[in-house]
């Protein structure tokens, strides 16, 4: 299914499915991603709104995604937060934001629901729209060292598949240099299945 029509058709239980995690993961390193950015910032993949609560005081933020139906819940969201932001519907392969358009770009948990084909286009893409010297910051999901965590992952794998469209170990990092960007740290924030890969050009 393509990945539209994914999030259109779970774009109503999104937040109720996701609601565990966010509150068990996810809101307590939100904040932490966006730590040290200003100025104009994307939030690639925006999805419905939930970085928006921790987005940097006086950032000039858009967030982009593929779905309608997920953008109209980040409306919503947009007016209970402090912050601007314009909302965006488009493919983050192909934006139409002019090349160093931002200062900075942020990708939660887009580069897991990106097939293994769309991860170097998605890169370029987010390359091309950032300023040079200007941070792309990805966190994504690992497969974890652990083997009784990695065994719980493997058996959520399937769900996690059929419900986003998603997979714990896209390895994002092994892109990176078809992007001309550079890893320049990678940060575990919930134990070892959690990272913040921190990136810039080469
Ligand atoms: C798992 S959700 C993450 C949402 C949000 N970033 C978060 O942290 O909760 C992934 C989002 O990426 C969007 N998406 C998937 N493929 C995309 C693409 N090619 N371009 C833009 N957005 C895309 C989906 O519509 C969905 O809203």
């Amino acid at each position: 299914m393509a990945k539209s029509a994914k999030y259109r058709s779970i774009a109503r239980l999104y937040d109720i499915l996701d609601l565990p995690f966010e509150y068990a993961r996810y809101r307590p390193l939100r904040p932490k991603i966006w730590i040290g950015l200003t100025g104009r910032i994307l939030d690639a993949g925006v999805g419905t709104g939930r970085n928006m609560a921790y987005y940097p005081e006086g950032a000039e933020m858009v967030g982009i995604d593929l779905s309608a139906a997920m953008l109209r819940r980040a409306a919503a969201r947009k007016q209970r937060t402090a912050t601007e932001v314009e909302l965006v519907e488009g493919d983050i392969i192909a934006t139409s934001f002019p090349d160093n358009t931002f200062d900075a770009v942020v990708a939660t948990f887009l580069f897991c629901v990106l097939a293994p084909e769309l991860q170097s286009p998605a890169l370029v893409e987010l390359a091309r729209v950032c300023k040079p010297g200007g941070e792309i910051r990805i966190l994504e999901y690992a497969i974890s060292g652990n083997p009784i965590r990695r065994f719980i992952m493997r058996l959520w794998a399937p769900w996690v598949r059929f419900a986003y469209g998603a997979a714990f170990d896209r390895k994002t990092e092994r892109y990176l240099p078809t992007a001309g960007l550079r890893l320049i740290e990678t940060r575990y924030l919930h134990g070892d299945i959690i990272k913040l890969l921190i990136t810039r050009h080469a």
